[in-house]
């Protein structure tokens, strides 16, 4: 999945679904391939796969927020009812940048999960720890404060699948990605998590991305690394061609 951040104006986000199309292999319906354009793109970028023509149905546009409300007196936010429909399937929810620059609480987070929930938009949520909380050996207990309070207002038992992204925040942008060592355990510890609180389907019926300076060299062995399922891409996504070959290093794994 490719999280655009703040980054693409109209032509070259159409231009970038044209080139992806030339460049990405096959997925053979095994990956699913979801864009996270910034919000006034979504339309155009549907529109552009729409008349696109290559397996269009594994290729979804999301949002990166969404507010909690279905409407009202909310300046400048954006409803997940308005991202659906201009053809958004899939939100963001939780990002670090969305938790740092933002003040998105653990609340809030809350909140939002429930709405797109609710809405029947496919969430994505992030957790990840900073670095001094790493440094302190207490990431665990870290990330998992930040699951339950998310879903401390959801049935978790009326969900058959979910998707998380693990991004520890000192990966993100920095070139510096997490090792085997560091996400293995940490997955390990959200399936286990996800399991217990009842999720239908049990740990398995999860997905868990990873996140934090993945590209094209570190993706397969990034993808190798047990119970991770895909990952959420943000610097590398930009270009079309280092995104189609991430795509590529996780085909040649499948
Ligand atoms: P980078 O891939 O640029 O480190 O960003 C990761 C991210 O935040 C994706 O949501």
């Amino acid at each position: 999945m490719g999280n655009w951040k703040m980054n693409k104006d109209l032509s070259s986000a159409v231009s970038y679904v044209e080139e992806f199309f030339k460049l990405a292999r096959d997925t053979g319906g095994k990956i699913d391939i979801v864009l996270f354009p910034p919000f006034p793109l979504i339309h155009p970028v549907v529109e552009a796969i729409r008349g696109g023509a290559r397996w269009t149905d594994l290729f979804a546009v999301g949002a990166q927020d969404m507010h909690f409300a279905e409407k009202g007196a909310y300046t400048g936010a954006v409803s997940g009812i308005c991202i659906k429909s201009v053809g958004a399937t899939h939100v963001i929810i939780g990002h670090s940048e969305r938790r740092t620059l933002f003040g998105d609480d653990n609340k809030t987070v809350g909140a939002k999960l429930k709405s797109a929930l609710e809405m029947g938009l496919v969430p994505v949520l992030c957790v990840g720890e900073p670095l001094d909380i790493r440094d302190a050996g207490r990431e665990e207990e870290y990330v998992i404060r930040q699951l339950k309070s998310a879903f401390d207002k959801i049935e978790t038992r009326s969900l058959r699948s979910f998707t998380f992204a693990y991004e520890p925040i000192w990966a993100i942008g920095t070139g510096r990605n997490a090792t085997r060592d560091e996400i293995e355990p940490m997955h390990n510890l959200i399936r286990k998590w996800a399991s217990k609180v009842g999720f239908q389907g049990g740990g398995d019926s999860v997905r868990i991305l990873y996140g934090g300076s993945v590209n094209p060299d570190n993706a397969r062995e990034l993808y190798d690394i047990d119970g991770v399922d895909g990952f959420l891409v943000g610097g590398a996504s930009l270009e079309a061609y280092s995104f189609a070959a991430i795509l590529d290093a996780m085909i040649g794994k499948e």
